[in-house]
């Protein structure tokens, strides 16, 4: 197992793992339907902007996990948006590397990077029933907002 920090040349990588975060519970969209939407796909096309950062976790050539912050602007906000100071997660695993252990291990070292980076804290949204809401919570995330059928979370580090 290794793991690396993202660059720009992940943005492919990132864009699976957008399609897979969307589709966390059922097909609901494909590629073409993420690379329309400005509100989706501004998760991977500019990656990295000023202070967005994020970690791969592979096997060999293969990317079991992959976890990643962007700071969104108040006015292309994303859905997990608290403030422009404070960035958005998106965390996969992908199939077939599931409940293994990997995603806890990625986010916690997520966090500790923020941290490092002095970042006030770390926003994210998930839908009502995603079972991801536990890891969420373990790692002290909480809810602070509503948007639709998901709650924005928080992760304070200050
Ligand atoms: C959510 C996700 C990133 C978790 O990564 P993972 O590597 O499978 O998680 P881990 O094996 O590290 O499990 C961490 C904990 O979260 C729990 N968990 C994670 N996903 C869960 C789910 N869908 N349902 C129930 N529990 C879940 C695990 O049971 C585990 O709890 P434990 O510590 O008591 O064992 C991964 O399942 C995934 O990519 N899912 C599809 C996309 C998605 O939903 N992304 C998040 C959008 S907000």
């Amino acid at each position: 197992m290794t793991r690396r920090s993202l660059t720009h040349a992940d943005r492919a990588l990132l864009r699976e793992a957008t399609l897979a975060n969307m589709n966390w519970n059922t097909t609901r969209f494909t590629f073409d339907d993420l690379d329309a939407a400005d509100a989706i796909a501004h998760y991977y096309t500019g990656f990295p902007a000023e202070g967005d950062f994020g970690l791969v976790d592979s096997d060999g050539d293969i990317a079991r996990a992959v976890g990643w912050v962007v700071f969104l602007p108040e006015d292309d906000p994303g859905y997990g948006y608290v403030d422009a100071d404070t960035p958005e997660l998106s965390l996969t695993t992908f199939q077939g590397f599931r409940g293994q252990g990997i995603g806890r291990d990625l986010l916690s070292e997520l966090i500790g990077l923020a941290s490092a980076r002095g970042l006030p804290g770390i926003s994210l949204s998930v839908e009502d029933g995603n079972g991801a809401r536990r890891l969420y919570e373990r790692a002290g995330f909480r809810v602070v907002g509503r948007n639709g059928d998901s709650d924005t979370m928080l992760l304070s580090l200050v």
